[in-house]
């Protein structure tokens, strides 16, 4: 990968940072207040990022979950899935399978799965109970069969207060994925535009252009 791309990757990854800290908002504190009232405070956070190509985003998704945990020194294990082969590797390459705990971060635990996540009732291994369900570019307009199969799986993946993130390249895309996620039982909590979303070639397409965050209904 270039310096350039290189560079261009860190500065997306600093803005999705931001947006998803903007995204949740309010909703941050009170899922940090109700998950530090109890013994969950204790475990580790559980995020499950579903068609994560390489999965570049994560450290900064374990982090985030981390937060929801009461901060960055809460330990946390992130699960990536991918149909992608060669990607899943590159991200099994990139990541490792653990980390820390260090620099103030709690352990962080990283697993990358090739699969399906159109089925992922066959991943019994996954089990459920996830604090964050991601899903970074979805690609509704890519075979909407699919993608509702696998929102629908998404929100079945999240544990009581969990919550699902979706980002979208596109606006009228992210129209279609809240339509979607909501008619599935998706409850959106908040959806922000980011202002600083780096443009890419085709036009009305850019990096993270929006955030969601959902609770199930
Ligand atoms: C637009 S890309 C986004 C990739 C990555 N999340 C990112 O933001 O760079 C869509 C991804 O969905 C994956 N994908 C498509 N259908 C899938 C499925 N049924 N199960 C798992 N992954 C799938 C593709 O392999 C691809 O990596």
């Amino acid at each position: 990968m270039s310096e350039k791309i290189q560079a261009a990757n860190e500065e997306d990854l600093k803005r999705l940072r931001k947006m998803l800290r903007k995204v949740a908002g309010r909703d941050l504190s009170a899922v940090k207040r109700r998950l530090e009232g109890g013994s969950a405070a204790a475990v580790e956070a559980r995020v499950l990022d579903l068609a994560c190509g390489d999965c570049r985003e994560a450290e900064v998704l374990s982090d985030f979950a981390a937060e929801l945990r009461g901060g960055e020194g809460a330990a946390a294990k992130l699960t990536g899935l991918d149909v992608r082969a060669r990607e899943i590797a590159d991200a099994a390459r990139k990541f490792g399978k653990r980390r820390g705990p260090e620099d103030g971060r709690g352990q962080r635990e990283f697993e990358f799965l090739v699969g399906d996540a159109t089925k992922l009732d066959g991943h019994a291994e996954l089990g459920g109970d996830f604090d964050l369900v991601f899903l970074r570019h979805q690609n509704y307009w890519n075979g909407a069969r699919d993608w509702e199969q696998i929102f629908d799986h998404a929100l079945s993946k999240l544990g009581e207060e969990g919550r699902l993130v979706i980002t979208s390249y596109f606006d009228k895309e992210h129209a279609l994925a809240l339509e979607a996620i909501q008619r599935l039982g998706g409850e959106l909590i908040g959806s922000e535009a980011s202002p600083e979303s780096r443009e890419l070639a085709t036009p009305g397409k850019s990096m993270d252009r929006h955030v969601a965050i959902f609770r199930r209904k």
